[in-house]
């Protein structure tokens, strides 16, 4: 596909060929609270997040994704999305803000980084580093994600061990705290 739109306001991506809906009941152990993810899965199960990609599989070429992160809390812990490495480690991407204000957390060994995302914005994931986004703010999170096609998913690591920080709401804002279950 040479050309595509995107509705800005809803972040809806048309002619996507391929998406994924994460639930609460997707994210077991991924948050610090379990008692309070366990209550939402109960609940309701709600949506957390929702990724509409066109893929080009492939070395060389170029797929894109827009993320819908949607707003809310596990516990004092903000939605965020389940996080990963590129399988070719040494694949970079670029993030780009289109709604609503979040982080993007990036993580390469021992060395952490955390970046405001916002309408407009625009973060460079070298490669090697892990990401996740984070919503920071009250409504939909929404950004544009373009990596190279034969880039590839590793979730594996961060599903076990987390990043090395996590983000909370204290006192109406966002802070950034050590992760305690890291090592
Ligand atoms: O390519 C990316 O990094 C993004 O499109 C993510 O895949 C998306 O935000 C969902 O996050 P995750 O893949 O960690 O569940
Ligand atoms: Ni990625």
């Amino acid at each position: 596909m040479l050309s595509n739109y995107i509705d800005l306001e809803k972040g809806i991506l048309e002619n996507y060929t391929e998406n994924v809906i994460r639930r609460a009941s997707d994210m077991l152990n991924f948050y610090q609270d379990n008692e309070a993810l366990e209550k939402m899965i109960k609940n309701g199960n709600p949506t957390i997040y929702e990724v509409y990609a066109v893929t080009h599989e492939g070395g060389g070429e170029l797929s894109y994704a827009i993320t819908i992160l949607h707003p809310g809390k596990v516990g004092n812990e903000y939605f965020m999305t389940k996080g990963h490495y590129h399988e070719k480690r040494d694949r970079g991407e670029l993030y780009i803000g289109l709604k609503g204000n979040g982080l993007l957390l990036m993580q390469k060994g021992e060395e952490i980084r955390w970046i405001e995302m916002e309408r407009g914005k625009i973060v460079y994931v070298p490669p090697y580093f892990a990401h996740r986004s984070i919503n920071t703010g009250n409504g939909n999170f929404v950004f544009l994600a373009i990596y190279p096609g034969d880039a590839g998913h590793d979730y594996g690591s961060i599903a076990e061990k987390g990043f090395a920080k996590i983000v909370i709401e204290e006192n109406g804002n966002y802070a950034v705290k050590d992760n305690p279950r890291w090592k």
